[in-house]
């Protein structure tokens, strides 16, 4: 590994990853106000937040604050889609306290293209509330960013957008724990590292929850794994009300599409939909024009892959069918 390459942070992402799954919950938090990881370990930068006004790294931004910082770029067409969508869920899994004791912070590494008016139409496509800021600034302040996050190596190219890490920093300013996390992490697993775990060290840990009394995970398919980690942050499967509403608005529910649409199409569409966007599908344009320009990103699906998405979505809207069926029965059967 390139462990010379790393630094300090770095090492103390894994650190700090280690502390939370072996030792759990109850370990002893750095003092507020000791952590190593103040004003002075972060670069002294102002970025430029979506409505044009500069922010502070450190004070404005994180300074004794519950934060997930990423970095994405708006014209983006593989990744960035997704991991802006899994934010959108664990917002709406924290509720008010987003802007309140928790803040995201999604950092422009294309900070010329993304100027303050784009990163406003980026986030009120993807439906950010308050608490979540979108930020440009100059390259080499957000280069600087992204290396002292752990997020860039000293031997990587900082323009190379393609390459760039996908992964989410989650922490706490204050008690210095930082954590490295992935897009394709489940959005309530998010929600309460950042709401609990990350607010709340020095509680001990509730009575009763030890992973001996924790129900049995099911073994998933590699379909519903897929569809849970690539595409859940964006597409419903038939769940209706609350928080299915607010998705169906970013990207249309799924039930049944392996009946509704050819499947050579779809089998296309889920390994290249930027491809079938730039040849002008008109099926995918319309598509594209419904949906508000949110495009549906490539996640690099291999051929089995996709055959097994596609297995699980029939699957799936088959056993939601039924269900529906089962309760129209009953509501059917008179009352005497
Ligand atoms: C970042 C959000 C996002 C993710 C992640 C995503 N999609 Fe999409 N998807 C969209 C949007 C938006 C559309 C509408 C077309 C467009 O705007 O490009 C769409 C369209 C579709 C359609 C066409 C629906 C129809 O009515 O014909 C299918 C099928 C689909 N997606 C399947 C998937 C599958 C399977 C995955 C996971 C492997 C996935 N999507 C991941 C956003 C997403």
């Amino acid at each position: 590994m390139h462990d010379r390459k790393r630094n300090p942070f770095t090492k103390a992402l894994v650190a700090a990853f280690i502390t939370l799954g072996v030792l759990g919950m109850g370990s002893t938090p750095a003092k507020a106000g000791t952590t190593v990881w103040g004003a002075d370990y972060f670069p002294k930068v102002t970025l430029i937040d979506q409505d044009g006004k500069p922010q502070r790294f450190f004070e404005d931004l994180i300074q004794d604050k519950v934060v997930a910082v990423n970095f994405i770029f708006t014209s983006c067409k593989d990744v960035c889609p997704l991991e802006t969508a899994r934010l959108r869920e664990v917002q709406e899994i924290l509720g008010d306290r987003l802007g309140k004791d928790i803040f995201f912070l999604s950092i422009s590494i294309d900070p010329q293209r993304d100027t303050p008016e784009v990163l406003k139409a980026y986030a009120k496509r993807y439906q950010a509330g308050p608490g979540w800021t979108f930020l440009t600034g100059k390259m080499e302040d957000i280069t600087q960013l992204r290396y002292k996050l752990g997020l860039l190596s000293l031997d990587s190219d900082p323009a190379n957008l393609k390459g760039h890490s996908m992964s989410l920093i989650i922490g706490n300013q204050s008690s210095g724990q930082w954590m490295k996390r992935s897009p394709y992490e489940n959005a309530h697993v998010l929600a309460t590292q950042m709401g609990s775990w990350l607010s709340s060290w020095k509680l001990p840990s509730k009575p009763g929850l030890e992973y001996a009394n924790a129900p049995k995970v099911r073994n998933l398919s590699l379909g519903e794994n897929l569809f849970r980690t690539r595409c859940g942050a964006c597409h419903t499967l038939g769940e209706e009300g609350g928080g299915a509403i607010a998705k169906q608005a970013i990207a249309p529910d799924l039930l049944n599409v392996t009946r509704t649409r050819d499947k050579v199409w779809l089998a296309r569409w889920l390994t290249e939909p930027d491809k079938m966007l730039a040849e002008r599908d008109p099926q995918a344009l319309a598509l594209q024009a419904r949906y508000n320009n949110l495009v549906m990103p490539n996640l690099s699906l291999g051929q089995e892959d996709t055959h097994a998405v596609m297995a699980f979505l029939e699957e799936e809207s088959q056993r939601v069918e039924q269900q529906r069926g089962q309760t129209a029965k009953v509501a059917l059967v008179p009352c005497h």
